[in-house]
């Protein structure tokens, strides 16, 4: 098993290009599975992107990467199921059921395990389906999906402005016969991003004013190129472990409004920000600032998953902070390891108050999960001494080669197989 190796306390400075969106370029890959052959540019290298391929490919659909391009050439045949170990090796799966629907008129698959965030139902995504037409029966821990009218359009109030879902129902709608309306709907980049696939491909979105998404349903989609908005999130984790470091991080090729809610946040905490459209400088002062209330909202509010690696930087500020979790039930896992560390963090239920600590000290630590895992890792590159970073297979999953990345701006971070 790799592990991650990093000494502490060196500063963080340089320039960085953030890598394109894991959260957007998955369901995109899944759309792609209803074109006539698609090109996507700025696919990062994630495992979670290899494991969108290997679906696609089980699919009927044939795949191949030069780069960061991956096209997709769909086949016209293929599975109209998702085995359960492909379904388990990436959690977004689900959002490959409106597609295979969309193309088959039927779909088989697993239901998605429990993971590290807590419960992960999809009962948004199953009760949206069945508006469309969908008739879904529960076997044995597996869904058997049919539409036997074939999808209809309709219009469907989200309860909650689930990403997963409405991105389900943007692609499932885009081939349904008539109208769909998403009341409700998640307004997320990567949301918008879908929609401009969708559209190049020949489908109807519209994203209205209001956060509802119209979807005018045609008979077939076409061909496309592409190119993924660059990962928000992956820019606020390296944001986050320059401001842990007293650092002063250049970053380049991302979207500046994509991060309106988190770079706020970064000045609360002392750090000095100048931005353009399509670049952050962010230069950190030698001790931060407690951060007074971060609550996670759905977009525009604060992002949940930046979450984690701002968590990290709190711990070494000076006073305390609050964190309120209000997107998924169990998003702390990472804290038992920053204590490991040193860190002084008490959690009730959805808050997290971190009282900043002079300094954290190196040791053997675990990734819990993606984010909880770069939080980690910001805190051995803040710590005194030399860390020891294992299960880093769950970085990989979103996360680009991020030892490298970190290693170019002044890290000593390796990888030790
Ligand atoms: C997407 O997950 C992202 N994943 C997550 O990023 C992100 O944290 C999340 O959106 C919120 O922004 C991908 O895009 C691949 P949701 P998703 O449906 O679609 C509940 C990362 O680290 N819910 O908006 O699963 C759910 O339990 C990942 O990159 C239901 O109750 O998020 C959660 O509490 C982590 N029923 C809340 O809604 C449902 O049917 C938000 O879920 C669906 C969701």
């Amino acid at each position: 098993m790799a592990k991650l190796v990093v000494q502490g306390k060196k500063r963080l400075e340089g320039k960085l290009q953030v890598h394109g969106a894991k959260n957007s370029v998955l369901p995109i890959l899944a759309a792609g599975l209803l074109s006539k052959g698609c090109v996507i540019h700025n696919c990062p290298q994630l495992t979670d992107v290899d494991a969108a391929c290997d679906i696609l490919e089980y699919l009927g659909a044939k795949t191949k990467r030069e780069g960061d391009t991956i096209a997709i050439q769909p086949q016209d045949s293929g599975n109209c199921c998702i085995p359960d170990e492909l379904m388990r090796r990436m959690r977004s799966s689900i959002v490959f059921l409106g597609a295979i629907i969309a193309r088959c008129g039927h779909a088989r698959l697993s239901m998605p395990g429990g993971c590290e965030l807590g419960p992960r139902p999809i009962d948004l995504h199953l009760g949206a389906l069945e508006r469309l037409g969908v008739k879904i029966e529960e076997d044995h821990g597996y869904l058997n999906c049919t539409a036997p009218k074939g999808l209809a359009g309709a219009v469907i109030p989200l309860p909650f402005p689930s990403v997963g879902a409405t991105e389900n129902i943007m692609i499932a709608a885009s081939l349904a016969k008539g109208e769909t309306v998403i009341k409700n709907a998640a307004r997320e980049p990567e949301i918008s991003d879908l929609a401009d696939f969708l559209c190049a491909c020949g489908a109807k979105v519209q994203m209205g004013r209001n956060g509802d998404i119209c979807v005018q349903g045609v008979p077939a989609l076409g061909e496309a190129e592409h190119t993924v908005i660059s990962d928000r999130i992956a820019a606020a984790t390296y944001l986050s472990a320059a401001a842990a470091t007293g650092g002063d991080i250049t970053l380049a090729g991302i979207c500046t409004e994509h991060l309106s809610a988190v770079l706020p946040c970064f000045e609360e905490m002392g750090c000095s920000v100048w931005q353009k459209a399509d670049e952050i400088r962010l230069k950190a002062p030698d001790r931060l600032h407690a951060l007074r209330c971060i609550r996670t909202m759905p977009y525009p509010g604060f992002p949940t998953d930046a979450q984690s690696p701002l968590m990290a930087a709190a711990c070494v500020a000076d006073g305390s902070s609050m964190f309120i979790e209000n997107i998924f039930e169990s998003r702390y896992k990472q804290v038992p390891e920053l204590l490991r560390m040193g860190a002084d963090i008490k959690v009730e239920g959805r808050v997290a108050l971190v009282h900043g600590v002079p300094e954290l000290h190196s040791a053997q630590v675990r990734c819990t999960d993606l984010r909880g895992g770069a939080a980690i890792v910001i805190a051995a590159l803040a710590a005194q001494g030399q860390s020891e970073i294992l299960e880093i297979g769950h970085i990989d999953r979103g996360y680009e080669r991020l030892e490298e990345s970190l290693s170019s701006v002044g890290a000593a971070i390796r990888r030790v197989h």
